[in-house]
């Protein structure tokens, strides 16, 4: 190590980063300093002690205060006073038991066990945006459900198909999906069911068939409530029926939300997430007064959360602010073990039963029927 730059105080200078030297280390280990924790290990050396180093060559750090800990990623954050606003204290948070939304999180006690079954409460899954997490909620959520011993019946309701893959169905391989059953009178629903690996969780399977739907629904009567129709003799069977949109408001989501009590919007907390959303709070606003005066905004789900950025946290805040209390206290993280599960084909809460997205899902189950009973 060479001697240029050596302070009084054992420090020295490498650019303008400051480190010790060996026989600062020795001193230090006999004095422990405030900066130095008990094991020995000294923390925070950059910012805490350098007192007798040339400031010019430490201006990087000059901002820190005295006795605060540099954070290296404190630097790309765009407003660290707000950021602060938006973590608070942790002894606050385990106190009032603070949720990632900033609000006190309530407890949602775990459901009891059902005698009977139905009538149904319809949930739609619906964000016109792609990619934000409605097929990964409805699968999760119906299994959730499930598992708390709710009778659920997820609606494939996007031609893609994705939630019929997601269960490890092929939609390909389909001769009868909700398309027959919306649009050839006589159909039963029997029919078309799928049974999922699941217990209490059935499935009714779409394929591209049903973007001919859209077309030739247009020239029906009462077009807009033919799922409504359709699923009307299934309401007895179910606790929850729970729709995955495609991401459009075309005709098939329109008849998602007149057949619905509820719509659940998951939003990507990511920059534009809220972009679009006044569209959404309209059509739900005019499907309301025109077609379905029983539906509902149940809530916002805010997914893809990454606690460790900012970003992600104003985001939600932002949401939080814009929506207030129809924002669930549950929050989604974002895991890579969510695109695993649509490879295995199956829901998080069997394919990585313990894990923390496993764990929201849960969360969300109770979370919704605790509104349920709310009501
Ligand atoms: N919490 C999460 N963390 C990480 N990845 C996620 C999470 N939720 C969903 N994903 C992944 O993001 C992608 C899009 O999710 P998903 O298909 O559920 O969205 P979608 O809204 O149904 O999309 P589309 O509008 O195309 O139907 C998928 O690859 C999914 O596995
Ligand atoms: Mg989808």
């Amino acid at each position: 190590m060479s001697a240029q730059g050596q302070s009084p105080t054992g420090l020295e200078a490498v650019g303008s980063v400051a480190v010790h030297t060996f026989a600062a280390h020795q001193s230090i280990q006999s004095t422990p300093t405030a900066h130095q924790s008990m094991d020995g290990h000294h923390v925070n050396a950059m910012a805490g002690d350098r007192g007798g180093v040339d400031p010019a060559r430490l201006a990087d750090y000059e901002d820190v205060p005295d006795g605060h800990f540099y954070d290296p990623d404190a630097e790309y954050e765009p407003d660290p006073e707000y950021a602060a606003t938006l973590a608070p204290d942790a002894a606050r948070q385990r106190r009032e038991r603070i949720g990632p939304t900033g609000r006190p999180l309530p407890y949602f006690p775990i459901p009891g066990p059902l005698t009977d079954h139905g009538p149904a409460k319809i949930i739609a899954m619906c964000n016109q945006k792609g990619g934000v997490g409605k097929t990964t909620s409805t699968i999760n959520l119906g299994a959730a459900l499930a598992e708390y011993g709710r009778r659920v019946l997820l609606v494939d309701f996007d031609p893609q198909g994705a939630l019929s893959v997601g269960l490890g169905v092929n939609p390909m391989e389909l001769d009868l999906t909700v398309y027959n059953l919306l649009m050839e009178r006589g159909m039963s629903a029997d029919e078309v069911l799928l049974k999922t690996a699941v217990p209490n969780m059935d499935l009714l399977p779409s394929n591209i068939d049903l973007s001919a739907a859209e077309v030739q629904l247009v020239s029906e009567v009462a077009r807009e409530s033919t799922l409504q129709r359709a699923l009307k003799p299934l309401l007895a069977d179910y606790d929850y029926i729970v729709i995955d949109c495609q991401p459009s408001l075309g005709l098939l989501t329109v008849n998602a939300l007149t057949a619905a009590h509820k719509v659940i919007v998951p939003l990507e907390c990511e920059f534009f997430a809220l972009r679009g959303v006044a569209l959404l709070t309209e059509t739900i606003e005019k499907v309301q007064e025109r077609l379905n005066p029983d539906l509902e905004l149940d809530g916002i789900l805010a997914t893809m959360y990454d606690s460790r950025t900012v970003h992600s946290r104003e985001v939600l805040a932002r949401v939080v602010e814009a929506f207030d209390d129809h924002v669930y206290h549950t929050v989604i993280g974002r895991t890579v073990r969510f695109p695993e599960t649509t490879v295995a084909g199956e829901p998080i809460t069997t394919y990585a039963s313990n894990s923390v997205g496993a764990a929201a899902y849960r969360q969300l189950a109770r979370e919704v029927l605790a509104r349920c009973h709310a009501e």
